[in-house]
């Protein structure tokens, strides 16, 4: 339309500038109409990035590498060559190339493309598919992991009074953290109440901290008076006694309920919370399975959701440490919250204690404690019926099994359910959390039932040191058995996790040492070849275990856990190429960025 033309249909006016902006108002509406009919290319919230390299990794087997991904709003719009790219972009049509320019003088550069550097990656945002956000926080207020020896712990906990007046000044604060293993001291020994009454600035103060697996916690004698009277036994848990029969300050799994710790405030929930996020996001981690929230904790998060401050997708097990059902006290939540992030529609269920503790259940005695075969958290009556009840109520089922007993009486539960109860295994997806020994038979029957194994890689390197003297020479051949569980899936699936804080967050060290079977600087029990290494995975079938399969474990798999248009655009940009460089380097990538929902999360887009 020419002004010449403008002017006369408008006819004689004072008002010439009015109507040549209602003339860019048509445009506008025009330009409009065509861009909701879909026939513009790319839109100004739309943007690309690429990698020179082709060294986009999208876990989507139809297109496996790409040189370039598209985002528009929060999903991924195309993965796609560069060529095509600019294909799309600089279209042949007149029609668009007159958009595209005006578009480009109305919203300065329409089409914004980044470039990776040369050594960088792109993979989609990496999920943890077994982890606990609240104790990770909780635990970082004083992590004892890294201590060598009983001595290094007390020192710790002297310098946390030490940095807190409010807690020196103040002897009935209680003190709480975690981390400690006695496999790592010099002394090899379980601590006890004494040890802590040894040191006069610790003497008399309630002191509460949990081993490393969560399934221990070694308490002062302060605690111990607080506790008074205690029962003989605990059903699934256990109070280690000296010789004399009086308790020695350790305790174990059901038995730690006995602890009378103050509950934790929605003060002390929000900096739990947010510490392991920006952590996690630091990381990579688009994505965290968290395994086990009390009603309390999930409350929490809830009203989180409801505000917009969960900054990366959470799929919670709810989780109430009781035979009784407890469906209710937790409410079913799919993508709920302000960003749609928060899901609760899964629960976790605890079968047996954990190998460092001789917790976990076994089928024969320990090979070096031949007096116990481990701890049954409950009896295979009282978790069938609680599997049934949660099953008929639509909650995915959980479940935590360490041992090669605990794995077999709950896939027996499983596999009755399936095959009795005619339970729909792809509509149900049961998982078993850990899945870490099993008998040979039952690794093929997990995966033959359709039975989803989560395992966590760094058990097995972190165990390693110590797993074959606790389960002997025949045993070990069905424990960590990661290749075999996934060779065996049905679905070819293996979702991976970490189990931080048992852990560390960075899922890396789990990449690493699934590929490698050797702990972090290099070694193993078998040497630099890696420990038991026939079970050790390959690089892309990690990758997917940190994302596809964790999607899939989560019912996820359509929406997240792969660069595919349409889905959420949850990715990570990785500043070396972890599916190429030698093993021992996978340890020193970077995050360069973190994108959820197509926004930066952590870092800068480069
Ligand atoms: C000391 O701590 C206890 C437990 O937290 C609290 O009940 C008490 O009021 C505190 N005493 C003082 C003087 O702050
Ligand atoms: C199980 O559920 C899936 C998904 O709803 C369905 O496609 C499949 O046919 C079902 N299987 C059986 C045996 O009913
Ligand atoms: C993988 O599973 C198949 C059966 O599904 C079996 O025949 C084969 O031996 C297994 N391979 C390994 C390496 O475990
Ligand atoms: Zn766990």
């Amino acid at each position: 339309m020419s002004k010449d033309s403008k002017e006369k249909a408008a006819g004689p006016s004072h008002f010439p500038r009015g109507i040549f902006s209602a003339g860019v108002a048509l445009q506008f509406l025009a330009l409009f109409c065509l861009w909701l009919s879909g026939r513009i290319p790319f839109s100004p919230d739309e943007y690309s990035i690429c990698s020179k390299s082709g060294s986009i990794y999208t876990v989507d087997e139809t297109n496996p590498q790409v040189e370039c991904i598209s985002i528009r709003g929060s999903r991924i719009s195309y993965t796609e060559s560069f060529q095509e790219l600019q294909e799309r972009t600089r279209s042949r049509n007149p029609a668009s190339r007159l958009q595209n320019w005006l578009m480009s003088r109305l919203f300065r550069s329409p089409i914004r493309i980044s470039y990776i550097a040369s050594d960088a990656i792109i993979v989609p945002g990496l999920a943890d598919a077994h982890a606990h956000i609240m104790n990770n926080g909780f635990k970082m207020q004083l992590n004892l992991d890294s201590c060598k020896s009983l001595t290094e712990v007390i020192d710790g906990v002297k310098a946390y009074i030490q940095s807190h007046p409010d807690i020196h000044r103040n002897s009935s604060r209680w003190i709480e953290g975690g981390g400690w293993d006695q496999t790592k001291w010099l002394e090899k020994r379980f601590p006890t109440a004494a040890d802590f009454d040894a040191d006069p600035l610790l003497r008399g103060r309630p002191i509460a901290l949990q081993r490393v697996d969560g399934h221990a916690s070694w308490v002062s004698n302060r605690v111990l008076q607080i506790i008074g009277k205690l029962p003989a036994d605990v059903e699934g848990g256990s109070i280690i006694r000296d010789s004399n029969g009086a308790p020695t300050g350790v305790f174990l799994d059901n038995a730690m309920s006995l602890i009378p710790a103050p509950e934790w405030t929605d003060e002390q929930m929000a900096v739990f919370f947010d510490t392991t996020m920006k952590v996690a996001l630091s990381y990579g981690l688009t994505s965290i399975h968290d395994a086990g929230s009390s009603p309390m904790m999930i409350q929490f998060m809830k009203s989180y959701a409801e505000t917009g401050k969960i900054p990366m997708r959470l799929y919670v097990m709810g989780h109430v440490s009781s035979d009784e059902y407890w469906g209710s006290q937790i409410p079913l939540l799919v993508n709920y919250g302000k960003h749609r992030r928060l899901t609760i529609r899964s629960v976790k269920l605890v079968a047996d204690g954990a190998l460092g503790s001789w917790g976990a259940a076994l089928l024969e005695p320990y090979s070096d404690k031949s007096d116990t075969s481990g701890i049954m958290r409950s009896t295979p009556k009282a978790i069938s019926d609680l599997v049934n009840q949660f099953w008929k109520d639509g909650w995915q089922v959980n479940i935590h099994c360490i041992g090669d007993r605990a794995n077999h009486v709950v896939l027996d539960i499983f596999e009755d359910l399936i095959k009795v109860g005619n339970a729909n295994i792809t509509e149900w997806r049961p998982r078993i959390e850990h899945a870490q020994i099993m008998t040979v038979e039952d690794l093929e029957r997990t995966g033959r039932l359709g039975i989803i194994a989560s395992v966590q890689p760094t058990h097995a390197t972190s165990d390693m040191w110590y797993a074959e003297t606790r389960l002997g020479p025949n045993r070990i051949e069905g424990a960590y058995a990661y290749r075999t569980l996934l060779n065996g899936s049905q679905k070819h699936i293996l979702p991976l996790g970490s189990d931080f804080p048992v852990e560390g967050v960075n899922p890396l060290l789990g990449f690493y040492a699934a590929v490698s079977r050797l702990s972090v600087d290099g070694t193993s029990p078998h040497g630099g070849g890696g420990w038991y290494s026939s079970e050790a995975l390959t690089r892309a079938q990690v990758l997917k275990g940190m994302t596809l399969d964790a999607a899939y474990a989560s019912f996820t798999e359509h929406e997240i856990g792969s660069l595919t248009p349409g889905k959420k655009a949850d990715f990570v940009v990785l500043d070396r190429n972890i599916m190429r460089v030698p093993m021992e380097e996978i340890l020193g990538t970077k995050v360069v960025v973190t994108v959820v929902d197509g926004k930066v999360a952590y870092g800068a887009m480069p």
